[in-house]
């Protein structure tokens, strides 16, 4: 448990980046200056590392290291096989850059709704599939891993990949398996603000099959093989090695910061649990099948636009992802514009609460006790 005084209760901002250095500053900085003084710029020993890391820690067959996020999905859409023409159903409850990525491999995104979890809504695949139809990118948004069962039925059914997009989704399980380890190819964003985010831009991509990992090594270096010689275009879409060795000290504690994260997500419940006017998302352990690790807090509310500005008058910072607006509104080329009920009633009511772990419990409880003041709850 961790505790903090009055004065620091005023200002609870979104996201304390400068938390992310001073954490786990000493070994952090160590490891940093040993790859100076090494000159270790370019997948070197600690990208390798990492990758091992990871594998290890997801029980999957091959991590590789990319530039960032957007990099991974295109070269793990590429991977897997998706062809200019083809259509890749997306949800749109999502960051544009997933629907971006199937623009940049020539296919379109065909943009469904999501449930009550604000997941991907099966049922709303299995009506979207039509002829052209290849791939479903499920999101893992928010920590948490969509029904991979339902998702893995359509796809054998309708004979179709899936490409997770599991950018908000590293740890999270689904009936005890890792998000990144259902889909040929996966992606994981390692954003600053991400559950495990490095000091700049950086990405994964993961699968259990050799071949797409041969062909997405190729393709994050310049085609390159192991000889240095060019056997494929490529691009050059490399975790830098000093993000590597960052993220290699991040790597140890991961665990614990997962645990703080779901007993962040605890507390919340306990404050909120009672106010009728809000979807909380669900708790930990309230559900064997998910294993949650909240990347955020997402919630929705009656009034949520007053409750933002009272939350912002007592001192604490919210947002809504993606600026409030799903994918399908921002009217981008290429993109159908389909009325999604459930998106868009989420997005009248969704917004985040501050969920990181420089957080302290009392911080938390003074964002819960201003949400119940707001609704007219006793403390
Ligand atoms: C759901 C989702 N997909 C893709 C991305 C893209 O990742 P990156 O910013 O590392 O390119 C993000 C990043 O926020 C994301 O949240």
């Amino acid at each position: 448990m961790t505790s903090t005084s009055e004065s620091v209760l005023t200002q609870i901002p979104f996201f304390r980046y400068p938390h992310l250095f001073n954490q786990y500053r000493d070994e952090t900085l160590a490891a940093m200056i040993d790859v100076m003084e090494r000159g270790a710029f370019i997948l070197q020993k600690d990208c390798a590392d990492f990758e091992r890391g990871i594998e290890q820690f997801l029980n999957v067959k091959h991590a590789i290291g990319v530039a960032n996020g957007t990099d991974g999905l295109i070269i793990a859409l590429r991977t897997a096989g998706v062809q200019p023409g083809d259509e890749v159903i997306v949800p749109s409850h999502t960051y544009v850059a997933s629907a971006a990525a199937i623009h940049f491999v020539g296919a379109a995104p065909v943009l469904v709704d999501c449930l009550d979890d604000h997941l991907i809504d099966p049922d709303a695949v299995d009506a979207a599939v039509s002829s052209k139809t290849t791939c479903i990118m499920p999101i893992q948004l928010n920590g948490r891993t969509a029904n991979m069962t339902a998702l893995q039925q359509i796809a054998d059914r309708h004979k179709l990949v899936i490409v997770e997009d599991a950018a908000q989704g590293l740890g999270s399980k689904f009936k005890g398996r890792n998000a990144g380890t259902f889909g040929v190819a996966a992606e994981f964003s390692l954003y600053p603000a991400k559950v495990l985010g490095c000091f700049g831009d950086g990405g994964l991509i993961t699968t259990n099959d050799d071949r797409v990992a041969e062909k997405a090594r190729l393709l994050r270096d310049h085609g390159r093989n192991d000889a240095g010689l060019v056997v494929s275009w490529g691009l050059n879409s490399r975790l830098d090695n000093l993000q590597a060795a960052i993220l290699n000290v991040r790597l140890k504690h991961f665990h614990a910061e997962i645990e703080r994260r779901r007993e962040l997500a605890r507390l919340y419940r306990e404050g909120l649990g009672e106010v009728d006017e809000l979807l909380l998302p669900p708790g930990p352990g309230d559900d064997p099948d998910h294993f949650d690790v909240y990347q955020n807090y997402e919630i929705e509310a009656a009034r949520r636009d007053d409750l933002r500005a009272h939350l912002e008058r007592d001192g604490v910072r919210t947002i809504i992802q993606w600026a409030g607006t799903p994918v399908h509104g921002f009217g981008l080329p290429g993109v159908r514009l389909t009325d999604l009920p459930r998106t868009r009633l989420l997005f009248e009511r969704c917004f985040l609460l501050p969920m990181n772990t420089s957080l302290a419990d009392d911080e938390i409880r003074y964002v819960c006790s201003s949400i119940r003041r707001f609704y007219g709850r006793a403390d």
